[in-house]
């Protein structure tokens, strides 16, 4: 490590302790980003460690949407998110007036929402869901109203498959996750026989039906710490093979693309979590009309846990 990355660490550490501050940082985040971190998880750990922590100041090193479901549950902490163009382009591929008029069409449907979209979008559904527990929410909903699902048609598609639910689909996709090719894992299965395959559910459905398990990216890192297998191919950002190798250092993972980076993860730095520390800005707040009814949605969703 440079001798300037050691004064920047120490420094975030110092003000992290003084402002009463908590760092949480997405799967995705840079190494040294996440190896600052008071905890590292996917999107349902860090909106549960966000509603339990009793810190004054949450930094969170993830994009806009976990920042803002942080502030929706937390609605007197201070939620700093180090860069605020780190937006999820996926969560910009709905607004609020489009789901209205989708609900217009679909009147009595069910929304379920993909966490991964903003406070707006939240308000408007019924329930919202992570990659984590999106099949036990959908599974949850007894009554036989129709589903719209919304914004990760790739996702949904996985989630009706597991559940035999029909859903009406939003047409949104990430972006990243589309890079990896079913071409990709064939090869890669072909030079490593013995290698367990797991993917991310935003993967394109072919590229899920070449895979052993198809996880969150908490279940990705749970999995790749319980698998006998010595290799593993990984099918998600590639920003997770820091903390899959940190953890599994007699492991080798092999991602399933090199092309699968989310740029806007990748906007936070040491350099702008410090400034952030420093300045107790950008915050994220989402006004309380909107995060009334985006915490019912919430809410609904982390009972079902
Ligand atoms: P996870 O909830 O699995 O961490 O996924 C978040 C995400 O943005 C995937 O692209
Ligand atoms: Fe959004 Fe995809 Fe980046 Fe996840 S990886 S934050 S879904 S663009």
């Amino acid at each position: 490590m440079r001798d300037s990355d050691a004064r920047l660490i120490e420094e975030i550490l110092r003000l992290n302790r003084e402002r009463n501050a908590v760092i949480l940082a997405h799967n995705y985040q840079l190494g040294e980003v996440q190896d600052i971190a008071d905890f590292v998880g996917d999107s349902l750990e860090l909106s549960q460690k966000a509603a339990q922590t009793d810190a004054r100041v949450i930094v969170f090193c993830g994009v806009h949407f976990m920042a803002e479901t942080a502030s929706i549950l937390c609605p007197d902490k201070i939620v700093l998110l180090p860069d605020m163009h780190a937006g999820c382009p996926m969560a910009d591929m709905i607004t609020a007036e489009g789901l209205r008029q989708k609900k217009k069409e679909h009147p009595g449907a069910t929304v379920v929402c993909y966490v991964n979209s903003s406070a707006e979008v939240k308000a408007e559904s019924d329930v919202c869901c992570t990659s984590a527990n999106a099949i036990r929410i959908v599974e949850k909903l007894a009554d036989s109203r129709e589903v719209l699902f919304v914004p990760d048609q790739y996702l949904g598609h996985y989630i009706s498959t597991k559940t035999g639910k029909e859903m009406i689909l939003w047409p949104g996709f990430c972006p990243t996750h589309i890079r990896i090719k079913a071409q990709d894992i064939i090869r890669l299965k072909q030079e490593h026989p013995w290698a367990k395959v797991v993917v991310h559910p935003e993967c394109r459905p072919e590229v899920i039906a070449l895979a052993d398990e198809v996880l969150s990216t908490g279940g990705i890192c749970r999995f790749a710490g319980s698998t006998e297998a010595e290799e593993v191919i990984v099918g998600t950002e590639l920003g997770i093979i820091h903390r899959l190798r940190k953890e599994n250092p007699n492991k080798r993972f092999i991602p399933a693309s090199e092309q699968a980076v989310c740029p806007r993860m990748k906007l936070i730095t040491l350099e702008n979590v410090l400034w952030s520390l420093e300045e107790m800005a950008p915050e994220v707040k989402v006004p309380e009309g909107i995060r009334l009814r985006a915490k019912a949605a919430v809410d609904k969703m982390l009972e079902v846990g």
